[in-house]
C-alpha cells in the first residue's frame, strides 16, 4: 500500500456528545413541558443557541420551536422549524461521500456541510495527513459520521481505485462523489509548459472517469448515487491564458452529460457545479503575480480583473455552493441529472 494512501481518522467524541446533549435539553414532548412557560421558552431558545452555535448558524436563522402543550404538533416560530431542523442534519445520515480535493477551499466547505448532515465524509488532498489534521479534526467534530483523510494523488489513477476501495470498504459503499480536486496554470498557449497542461487535464478531468468508474457498480448496485462534479463557469466559457483549464472544465461537461445518461433510470444523477470566482486558496495565489504585472493594488486586480465578468461584483461563497451541492443530494433533486448549474453572480448570462 503506498504512503499516500494512509489514513487517518480522529473522532470527535466529546464534541459529538456536546450535540446530542443540547438537543437532550430541548423537550421532545409534551410530558416534558412541567415548568412555567417562561422556564419552558427560556430552556428551548438556550437549546437552540447552543446548539446554533455549535453547527455556525446564527440563532435568528432557525427560529425556534415549541411542543403545543397536549399535541404532539411542533410550532414553528421562524422559518425553521425543529422538525425540519432535525431532518436536514440528519439528511446524509448512513450515507457516505467522497469529496476529491477537500483539505481547502470549496470541497472543505463541502465535506463539513456533509459532516453536519450525519454522512460519513472521505476527504482529500495533496497534502499529508499531518498537515491537515486541524482541518480533519474540526470537520469530523461537526456531524455524527465519521471523516476520514486520504492524500490519493488525483494524478494517479491508481491512488484514485485504491481511494475509492478504502471508502466501500470502511462505509459498505459510496453513495456521493463530489469531484472537486483542481489546479491552475495561467500563461498564452505558446508558453504553455506540458507538464502544466498535463497535470492540469490529469487532475480537473481525467481524475473525475477515474473516480466515477471506481463508484459507480456500488452505485448501480444499491439503486442510488449522487454524482457532482465541480466544474467552473470556464466550463462554459473561455477567458485567455487558461487554455488547459477551460479545456478541462469544458470537458467535466461533457463526461457529466454522458454518464447522466448512462445512469438516468438507475436512481443515480450526475451534475455539474459551475462557480464564478470564489475566494479560495486557489484564486488568492494568483493576486501577487497579476498586482505585479498590471501594476494594480490587491483591490484593484479583485474589482477590475476578476470580478470585472462577475455583474454582480461579489465573490460567490463557499456556503452558497455546499448548499447547492447538499440540495442535488436531496430527494427533491432526483429530476435533476446532466446539468451544469452555474453558480457565477450573472458571468455567462452576459
Ligand atoms: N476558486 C474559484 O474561484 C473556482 C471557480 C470555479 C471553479 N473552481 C473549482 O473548484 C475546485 C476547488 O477549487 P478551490 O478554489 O477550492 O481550490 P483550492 O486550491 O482551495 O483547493 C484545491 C484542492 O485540490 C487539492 N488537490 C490539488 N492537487 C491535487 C492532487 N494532485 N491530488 C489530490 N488533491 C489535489 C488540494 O489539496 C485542495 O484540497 C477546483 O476544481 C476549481 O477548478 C474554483
Amino acid at each position: 500500500m503506498p504512503t499516500g494512501l494512509e489514513i487517518i481518522k480522529v473522532k470527535m467524541a466529546v464534541q459529538t456528545a456536546t450535540t446530542r446533549r443540547a438537543f437532550a435539553r430541548m423537550p421532545t414532548r409534551p410530558s416534558a413541558i412541567t415548568p412555567s412557560i417562561g422556564q419552558v421558552l427560556s430552556e428551548v431558545i438556550g437549546g437552540w443557541a447552543r446548539l446554533a452555535d455549535r453547527i455556525d448558524v446564527p440563532l435568528s436563522r432557525l427560529g425556534a420551536n415549541v411542543w403545543r402543550g397536549s399535541t404532539a404538533a411542533p410550532i414553528s416560530i421562524g422559518s425553521v422549524n425543529r422538525q425540519s431542523m432535525m431532518e436536514h442534519r440528519a439528511m446524509l445520515k448512513g450515507k457516505t461521500a467522497i469529496v476529491t480535493g477537500s483539505s481547502s477551499g470549496i470541497g472543505l466547505g463541502i465535506a463539513g456541510h456533509f459532516a453536519r448532515a450525519g454522512a460519513n465524509v472521505v476527504m482529500n488532498g495533496i497534502e499529508q495527513p499531518a498537515d491537515v489534521a486541524d482541518e480533519v479534526t474540526r470537520i469530523d467534530g461537526c456531524g455524527e459520521g465519521e471523516v476520514v483523510y486520504s492524500p490519493a494523488n488525483m494524478m494517479k489513477p491508481e491512488e484514485i481505485r485504491e481511494l475509492a476501495a478504502m471508502a466501500a470498504d470502511r462505509f459498505g459503499g459510496v453513495d456521493i462523489l463530489v469531484n472537486n480536486a483542481g489546479i491552475q496554470f495561467v500563461a498564452p498557449i505558446e508558453d504553455f509548459p506540458e507538464e502544466k497542461w498535463d497535470a492540469i487535464i490529469a487532475i480537473n478531468l481525467t481524475s473525475s472517469y477515474h473516480a466515477i468508474k471506481a463508484v459507480l457498480p456500488g452505485m448501480k448496485a444499491k439503486g442510488w448515487g449522487r454524482v457532482i462534479n465541480i466544474a467552473s463557469a470556464h466550463g462554459l466559457v473561455a477567458s485567455p491564458f487558461k487554455s488547459a483549464y477551460v479545456a478541462a472544465k469544458h470537458g467535466v461537461l461533457g463526461i457529466t452529460k454522458t454518464v447522466a445518461l448512462e445512469t438516468a433510470e438507475q436512481g443515480i444523477t450526475v451534475n455539474a457545479i459551475c462557480p464564478g470566482y470564489v475566494w479560495t486558496p486557489l484564486v488568492e495565489r494568483q493576486i501577487p503575480d497579476t498586482m505585479k504585472a498590471r501594476g494594480m493594488t490587491e483591490d484593484e486586480v479583485k474589482q477590475e480583473v476578476l470580478l470585472k465578468a462577475q455583474p454582480t461584483k461579489q465573490f460567490v461563497t463557499i456556503d452558497q455552493l455546499a448548499s447547492l451541492a447538499m440540495f442535488l443530494c436531496s430527494d427533491d433533486a432526483a429530476s435533476i441529472t446532466g446539468a451544469a448549474l452555474p453558480v457565477d453572480g450573472g458571468w455567462i448570462a452576459q
